[in-house]
């Protein structure tokens, strides 16, 4: 199917805002025959489009599917550069994977790649990202601080911060941060975060943060080795999330703490961070490669380190760890 055609009916038909257009007034605007149109509909339909057909009237949409891209996301996006440029699949493998190249090839500050599926999703420590279709947020933003690369580790937790503000802001849940990157409600996750980067001596090139957020999932969306440690905020909230509004919100929130970082470090958002953490205070097994600690997590030092510290009184600065609480 052309995809021309396809675009260009969606486009014509979104802009008619609810009013019907003839078959012959798409045929002539789009340049293609009528019949073409009706098979196109057809498709449409097929994938998920509410399309209503009436005789001498035409065609007008009744409701799209819920999908996430370049135009539905630029449509009413409150950021200057996050998010601006945008590269949208149906599916990918992984979002990181076509960030990376993008940023290899200049792709400008903010911009967000984006995928309704993901076959090879990646998570922390070489785990896989389970990324079913249209039902969660898959994406990866590109950004270029002017850094070094001592500072990495922060735009996790500013991204951590976004996602939790976006959650809040559109579903009214308050999901936990736990360190360095989960999002957590009542202890089952809802979000990872996986940050990857490229620099040259002690300069960061650039940075892929990549999001992953589980919004309208039922039990059964989620593999069975997942469930139970998994949530969705459909599924915390009972009711379907627009996914459009979310991913909004989360660059809107991220381009914000991103500023407030560059004009004031990290010292202002080390104190929101804490507000959502869920580790904070509590005993905890910090799994690191090199073995395993296990303490009290007192916080996060300035460069968002983790501080743990262990039943003999010392302090133990955790820089890449799992964690169990
Ligand atoms: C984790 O908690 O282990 C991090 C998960 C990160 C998943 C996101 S989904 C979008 C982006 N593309 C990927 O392949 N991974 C990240």
């Amino acid at each position: 199917m052309s995809k021309s055609i396809r675009k260009q009916l969606i486009d014509a038909l979104s802009q008619a805002d609810g009013q019907f257009l003839s078959g012959q007034s798409l045929a002539d605007v789009i340049g293609c025959s009528r019949t073409a149109i009706w098979k196109h509909i057809e498709d449409l339909r097929k994938s998920g489009f509410e399309l209503e057909a009436v005789r001498k009237k035409g065609y007008r949409i009744i409701s799209k599917p819920d999908q996430l891209t370049e135009n539905e996301i630029l449509l009413g996006l409150e950021t200057e550069s996050m998010g601006r440029h945008i590269l949208y699949f149906e599916t990918t493998v992984s979002t990181q994977i076509i960030a990376h190249q993008a940023a290899v090839d200049g792709a400008p500050e903010g911009t967000l790649i984006i995928a309704e599926e993901q076959t090879g999703g990646k998570g922390r420590m070489a785990r896989s990202w389970h990324s079913s279709k249209q039902k969660g947020i898959w994406m990866s933003l590109i950004i270029r601080p002017q850094l070094t690369l001592d500072k990495a580790p922060q735009f996790t937790l500013i991204a951590a911060i976004a996602a939790a503000r976006a959650i809040e802001g559109v579903t009214g849940l308050e999901p936990e941060i736990k360190w360095p990157n989960d999002l957590l409600f009542n202890g089952k996750k809802l979000t990872g975060i996986l940050t990857e980067l490229q620099a040259e001596a002690d300069k960061i090139n650039f940075v892929v943060i990549g999001v992953g957020i589980n919004v309208n999932q039922n039990e059964e969306d989620f593999p069975p080795f997942v469930r139970g440690l998994a949530t969705s905020l459909a599924i915390e909230s009972g009711t379907n999330i627009s996914r459009t509004a979310l991913t909004q919100s989360f660059l809107k929130n991220f381009e914000r703490y991103y500023h407030l970082y560059i004009e004031k470090g990290f010292a202002p958002l080390k104190i929101i961070w804490e507000s959502y953490a869920a580790s904070i205070g509590k005993n905890i097994i910090a799994k690191t490669v090199t073995g395993e600690i296990t303490g009290k997590a007192i916080g996060i030092t300035d460069n968002g380190v983790l501080k743990i510290q262990d039943h003999g009184g010392n302090i133990h600065h955790v820089y890449s760890a799992d964690i169990e609480i």
